[in-house]
């Protein structure tokens, strides 16, 4: 049976990191709505062009444009989805539910990571990805192995996002706890939320992720 999961998680809290690795072990499909957004964005569209401003701004896509995304690729199911970066607000998630019901799929789990504010400063502001096969890095805890080439592809296309500064990341962690983080009691209320030690390093996350899926009822 599908498995549809949720990571749920401030900025920098690793959702991207764990989600590419729940791809490679469980043949998950990752549902990025930042991917897409960033994707929409790079359109040369009127919505492309608004999308990028708010980004840009670190405020939250209206609700209508991103439940748009996310029912276009639930036709698209493997082994099931991992949910990175959606729902986001309460409306979101409502959305999602029905979005599930109609699909008869259900949310197996909602895997909240746990990062205090400090850390997620200095993850945000060392992060760079490849813009050919979206590897995440890190300038400290994760760097290439060979000078600005990808470990994953070779590409030297290496990246920083343009949210990802001081001022709008101030406005990212505030949007977060303000509209996104109602949702740990949102989801502990429906019986299905397990919480992680983000702060832990990348392998113990994943095994900390990888013990929540395991005990999961088959
Ligand atoms: P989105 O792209 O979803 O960004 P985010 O939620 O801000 O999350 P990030 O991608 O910044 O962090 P992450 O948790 O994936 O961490 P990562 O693994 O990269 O959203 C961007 C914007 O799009 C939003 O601000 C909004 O405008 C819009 N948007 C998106 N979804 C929306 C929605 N549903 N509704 C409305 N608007 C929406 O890790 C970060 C760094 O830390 C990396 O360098 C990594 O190497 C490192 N790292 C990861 N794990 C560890 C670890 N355990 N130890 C040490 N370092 C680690």
């Amino acid at each position: 049976m599908a498995i549809n999961i949720i990571l749920l998680g401030p900025p920098g809290s690793g959702k991207g990191t764990q989600a590419r690795r729940l791809i490679e072990e469980r043949g998950l499909v990752q549902l990025s709505t930042g991917d897409m957004l960033r994707e929409a964005r790079s359109s040369e569209t009127e919505m492309g062009k608004r999308v990028a401003e708010v980004m840009d701004r670190g405020q939250l896509v209206t609700d209508e444009i991103v439940i748009g995304l996310i029912r276009e690729k639930l036709g698209q199911g493997g082994n099931g989805f991992i949910f990175d970066g959606f729902p986001r607000t309460l409306a979101q998630a409502d959305a999602l539910q029905a979005l599930m019901a109609e699909t008869d799929q259900q949310i197996a789990a909602v895997i909240e990571m746990r990062v205090d504010d400090a850390a997620l400063v200095s993850r945000i502001s060392g992060r760079f990805t490849c813009g050919n096969c979206g590897e995440v890095y890190h300038d400290q805890t994760k760097p290439t192995k060979e000078p600005s080439k990808c470990d994953v592809c070779g590409s030297t296309d290496l990246r920083r996002r343009a949210d990802d500064n001081e001022d709008s990341l101030k406005t990212r962690l505030m949007e977060y706890y303000k509209k996104t983080s109602p949702l740990i009691g949102y989801y502990y209320v429906k019986g299905n939320l397990h919480t992680v030690d983000g702060l832990a390093e990348i392998d113990e996350v994943a095994a900390a992720v990888a013990k929540v899926l395991d005990r999961l009822p088959a």
